[in-house]
């Protein structure tokens, strides 16, 4: 079992699941609203630890009821979160979302707590491997990546502008293809593998340029695509280092991806090992 550290946020996400998308300036209603434990750094926790990972979480939340909803399914789950601080005076970060009928989204995000991991806040533990995003400030994740030794996976989202010793020392870097087109030729900077996700399309790993695994989806029925890109990384951070090749990794955060769609919410929706194996 590898031992994971995710260094990120926890959001409270406020779901409306509506006919369609609304357009800039339009009002869509008729929608259905739910509220589901969310946030990048928590749903990569949590599906790390639901394929199999001993995982803690570094993270940062308010002190209102916000956060107890928000931290419920990571508790249940058996994450380490004696480093995941309430802080007085600031809200638990919340994400607004827009669900449509075919599973694409639009978010949101006002990140209350998520602002205040500052730097000097993290105490890396003993860990295989660590994961950030950048739903928490970049200059922590800077001086993580310059700390840590061990195997580092960085989620370039959302996409944001970031230290390029972080690309140069990261070992994995996930993007999707609109962060990938937002970031362009600053990928060139990665050293270590780049992952790009394609939502049902084929996601590829490079390295230095070169094609090093393609891996297509499996077909599934798709109704919130929330949460999949963090259930990819979380799960193409496991298969590595647990030492899987990198096709076979490939293949196995694809079908992680896809089953994380076919159910509605963040962290309800994250699979267990069994059902990614099924379904890869
Ligand atoms: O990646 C999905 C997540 O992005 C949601 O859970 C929401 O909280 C936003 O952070």
């Amino acid at each position: 079992m590898p031992s994971i550290t995710v260094i990120g946020s926890v959001n409270l996400d406020i779901v409306a699941k509506a006919a369609r998308l609304p357009a800039p300036g339009e009002t869509v209603t008729g929608a259905e609203l739910f509220r589901y434990p969310g946030g990048k750094g928590a749903n990569q926790a949590l599906a790390a630890s639901r394929l199999g990972a001993d995982v803690t979480l570094i993270a940062r939340v308010g002190e209102d009821g916000a956060a107890d909803e928000a931290l419920a399914l990571l508790r249940d789950g058996g994450v380490e979160l004696s480093q995941c601080v309430a802080l007085a005076g600031v809200p638990t970060g919340t994400a607004l979302i827009a669900v449509a009928p075919s599973g694409e989204n639009q978010i949101v995000v006002a990140p209350g707590a998520n602002r205040h991991l500052a730097p000097n806040d993290v105490d890396i533990p003993v860990t295989d491997a660590l994961i950030c995003q950048l739903e928490v400030p970049v200059d922590t994740v800077a001086k993580v990546a310059s700390e840590f030794t061990g195997f580092l996976a960085v989620n370039l989202a959302p996409a944001a502008r970031i230290d390029v010793s972080v690309l140069q020392r990261a070992d994995l870097v996930v993007v999707n293809e609109t962060e990938s087109a937002w970031y362009g030729e600053s990928l060139g900077a990665c050293d270590g593998m780049v992952a790009t996700t394609r939502g049902a399309g084929r996601a590829t790993l490079e390295q230095d340029g070169t094609l090093v695994a393609e891996a297509q989806p499996p077909v599934v029925e798709s109704i919130d695509a929330t949460g999949a890109g963090d259930t990819f990384t979380a799960a193409l951070t496991v298969a590595l280092v647990e030492g899987q090749k990198p096709q076979d990794a490939l293949a196995f955060a694809c079908a992680a991806g896809a089953v994380a769609t076919t159910k509605m919410g963040a962290q309800p929706s994250l699979p267990m090992r069994d059902e990614v194996m099924s379904n890869g």
